[in-house]
């Protein structure tokens, strides 16, 4: 499928979808966040692709949602549509690992996509943000909810409060990002986690998707037992055969899905 807002290249079974509105900083207009959806559900759903990366650009990854297509809506129209509702909200179903790449501004709304990632690679020009206040409003794709989760409430309601930008060290050290690197290497060192994570049995990579999203959902003890029944099925699987005969043969296990 042809798109105009993003840039989908598929390679050795990763699939690498890069925001690109250069003239807007990458910001999240209704065509990105369609085009962004259905690219997503069809990195799902190819065979081919065992693991996506999202990334923007130098500049910016994305610098939140598109301020001019929002000013001049009504409470009347965002509510009716449920605006944000419903494709801003695609990869948090997507069942395979997604990694954000995030180099420059990551703001509003862009900060609140790669949230929605399974962890951000930041490069050390990245800047989080969540500048909404500014604007006489308050973030609407989960800014309140996961930014609180990630770094605690007393640095969320300081981002949210002040609307200040947090840099990539300050990110790694609050627990928003996994990792920091060169700005030179970003793509390279979240493409080479992608293509391990893709060597991996695709039916256990979804399952630790499924167990650690669950810890935001449940808990202590229910999220234990979802844990421990998920290990016990994956007992049924030919992936958990050959991963502990190649262990024990001490060669590299081969995983085929089933
Ligand atoms: N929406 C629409 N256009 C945007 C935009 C956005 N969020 N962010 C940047 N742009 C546009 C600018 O309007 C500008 O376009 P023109 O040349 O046509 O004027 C172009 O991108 C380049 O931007 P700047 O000239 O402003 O670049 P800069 O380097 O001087 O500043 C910046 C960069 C600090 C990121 C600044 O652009 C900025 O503050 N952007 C807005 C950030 C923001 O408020 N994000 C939150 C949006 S609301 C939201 O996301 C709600 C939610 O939770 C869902």
């Amino acid at each position: 499928m042809a798109y105009e807002t993003i840039v989908v290249d598929v390679e050795d079974h990763v699939a690498t979808i890069r925001l690109n509105r250069p003239d807007a900083l990458n910001a999240l207009n209704s065509q990105l966040l369609g085009e962004l959806s259905a690219a997503l559900t069809d990195a799902d759903r190819n065979d081919k692709v065992r693991c996506i990366v999202l990334t923007g650009s130098a500049k910016a990854f994305a610098a939140g949602a598109d301020i001019k297509e929002m000013s001049e809506k009504s409470f009347v129209e965002m509510f009716l549509q449920d605006f944000f509702g419903h494709e801003a909200m695609t990869i948090t179903r997507v069942r395979k690992p997604v990694i954000a790449a995030v180099a420059g501004y990551a703001l509003g709304g862009g900060c609140e996509l790669a949230m929605m990632c399974d962890f951000i690679i930041a490069a050390d020009t990245a800047k989080f943000g969540q500048p909404e206040i500014n604007l006489g409003v308050v973030a609407g794709i989960g800014g309140t909810q996961r930014l609180t989760r990630f770094v605690g409430k007393s640095k969320s309601m300081d981002m949210h409060l002040t609307g200040r930008f947090m840099d990539a060290e300050e990110a790694e050290r609050s627990g928003l990002v996994s990792r920091v690197v060169p700005a030179k290497k970003l793509l390279e060192e979240a493409q080479s986690a992608a293509a391990k994570i893709a060597e991996k049995s695709l039916l256990a990579s979804m399952a630790v998707k499924e167990a650690v999203n669950r810890s935001y959902e449940t808990t202590l003890s229910e999220g234990l037992l979802f844990e421990r029944r998920l290990f016990h099925s994956m007992f049924a699987t030919d992936d958990q055969s050959e991963g502990m005969a190649a262990f024990m043969e001490k060669r590299t296990a081969q995983f085929r899905d089933r």
